[in-house]
């Protein structure tokens, strides 16, 4: 039986295996390869996507717990939104591989807090790992999109 799904705001029916991974389905069946394989264990946040509004690993999620979902990866996002832009004038990506389960965990933490302070970005963050940033630059973005936000 087909699992049925809505993408990026598009319904999906898959076929694949009801044990399969989210991230499988989304990478290699659906071809949105802004989902990205780190650890595959849980630990590295690459593979991050929103499910229903919160984030999750796609590594850890069978495919068979998503019928109804309503997921969106980061092609999903606003190409033009205050996120995206303050992450290209702060710099906040070198090789890519953190950015868009960045991105979706920053989304997270924005829907629910306009205002967020530096402690509430790291811990939004904080499952997310980038091995090139120094996360510095990706708190700047974070806080300026936070105040981008707020001024649309
Ligand atoms: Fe999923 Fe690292 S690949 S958490
Ligand atoms: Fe390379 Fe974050 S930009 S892992």
């Amino acid at each position: 039986m087909p699992t049925t799904m809505r993408i990026n705001g598009k319904k999906y029916q898959s076929t694949a295996a009801p044990g399969s991974r989210l991230l499988d389905v989304l990478r290699n069946d659906i071809a949105l390869k802004g989902v990205k394989e780190g650890c595959g264990e849980g630990e590295c946040g690459a593979c991050a996507v929103l499910v229903n509004g919160k984030l999750v690993n796609s590594c850890l999620i069978p495919l068979g717990q998503m019928e109804q979902a309503d997921i969106t990866t980061v092609e999903g996002l606003p190409a033009d939104s205050p996120l995206a832009r303050a992450f290209a004038e702060c710099g906040a990506t070198q090789c890519g591989i953190c950015t868009p389960g960045m991105m979706l965990a920053a989304t997270a933490l924005l829907a629910e807090h306009d205002a967020p302070t530096l402690e509430d970005i790291r811990w939004a963050l904080s499952g997310n790992l980038c091995r090139c940033t120094g996360y510095g630059r990706i708190y700047a973005a974070v806080a300026q999109a936070a105040r981008g936000a707020g001024d649309e």
